[in-house]
């Protein structure tokens, strides 16, 4: 390392930002992912004034004095709320950035690639704000597809599928760039609700956001295991109005998450079908992988590749690919640089 390098590279620091609609991950060079919080923010009724954010906000979600509301400021993949994504985005930023940076530090986020222009300029706008020298917006596939290793700038197709709270997105990447992307308003939410219609259409019992949650992380499966999984869960009785318990077992939250699954595998499918052969073969070979934490759900995998024929890999920490991605996308992008000057010196 030059000596210049060397005394820049205590004062600086690059930041990746996994903005995603269930949870900010910030992840800074040569430290690994430093924060993960709810994508969370509770403010005064009225006056708009913040009152936590986070971990803090998401305790409150469901149980807040008139007062004060927690909103999920980036519900379903979309910005619903700018002015709070932006104070949300300067909270956690402050909250790891350090002094001792004398220089700015570059931030790289990534988005859902479904955010309109207006957005995309709003969040760029917040990571200045809060102290960025230099910001790259880049889509949450790319990001995923550097954080879980995959050699992004070949000359080969490679299927990223990431399924977070509220998108799905699925894309090709060859020589650094998206051949083929779609991208689904559909994630580990949709799941949650899901539960919630299935338990309460069935049994006549009304659960929270969080107790579907927690069955579909604890029990559910998408595809059937050789033993069956129980939980139970507390709710309100639909037609008494009385609080009521329950057992359910992994093979009813199956059936429950069956339908977004199915539009999870057809949006895959589909997406494979729009891809050049060549690409297409490149794909078969080295298979899909699968990040996000919607992906982390027991049997996704193996259904997609019983659906496709294609042998699907879930990445190492699916939580934590796009954070990690965009923190190393300055490295990844000059190492291909210099590749490609090489390259273009090489061959005249
Ligand atoms: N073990 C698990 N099993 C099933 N689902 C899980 C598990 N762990 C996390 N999830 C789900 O993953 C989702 C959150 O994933 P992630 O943090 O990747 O989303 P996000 O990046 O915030 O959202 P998006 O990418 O849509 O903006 C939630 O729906 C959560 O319930
Ligand atoms: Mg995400």
């Amino acid at each position: 390392m030059s000596g210049r390098k060397k005394l820049f590279g205590g004062l600086t620091a690059d930041i990746g930002i996994d903005l995603g609609t269930c949870n900010t991950l910030i992840y800074v060079r040569g430290r690994g992912v430093v924060s993960s919080e709810p994508s969370v923010v509770a403010v005064e009724r009225g006056t708009k004034k913040v009152v936590a954010v986070g971990q803090d906000a998401k305790r409150m979600l469901w149980k807040t004095p008139g007062d004060i509301i927690a909103i999920r400021p980036l519900r379903d993949g979309v910005i619903a709320d700018l002015e709070t994504t932006e104070k949300m985005i300067r909270y956690f930023i402050s909250k790891v950035l350090s002094k001792r940076w004398i220089i700015k530090p570059r931030m790289v986020m990534g988005v859902p690639s479904c955010i309109t222009e207006v957005e995309r300029r709003a969040v760029e706008e917040a990571a200045y704000k809060s102290g960025a020298r230099e910001v790259k917006i880049i889509e949450e596939s790319l990001a995923a597809a550097i954080g879980a290793q995959i050699p992004i700038f070949e000359p080969a197709g490679h299927m990223i599928v990431d399924i977070g709270g509220g998108t799905t997105e699925i894309s090709v990447i060859s020589l650094g760039g998206m051949v083929v992307t779609n991208a689904i308003r559909l994630g580990g939410d949709a799941f949650d609700l899901a539960i919630i219609k299935h338990v309460r259409t069935v049994h006549n019992l009304i659960i929270g956001e969080q107790t579907a949650e927690q069955l579909k992380m604890k029990i559910g499966n998408a595809s059937p295991e050789k033993t069956i999984d129980k939980m139970e869960i507390k709710g309100t009785d639909a037609i008494t109005g009385l609080p009521r318990r329950l057992e359910i077992d992994s093979v009813e939250v199956r059936e429950a998450l069956q339908e977004p699954i199915n539009a999870v595998v057809e949006e895959v499918k589909r997406t494979l079908g729009q891809t050049p052969p060549e690409l297409a073969a490149d794909i078969v070979e080295r298979g899909i992988v699968m990040t996000g934490g919607g992906s982390i759900l027991k049997g996704l995998p193996k259904l997609l590749s019983k659906e496709t024929g294609v042998p699907v890999i879930l990445a190492e920490d699916p939580l934590l690919c796009v954070a990690i991605g965009a923190g190393q996308y300055y490295d990844f992008a000059k190492g291909h640089n210099d590749n490609r000057a090489l390259y273009d010196a090489l061959s005249g």
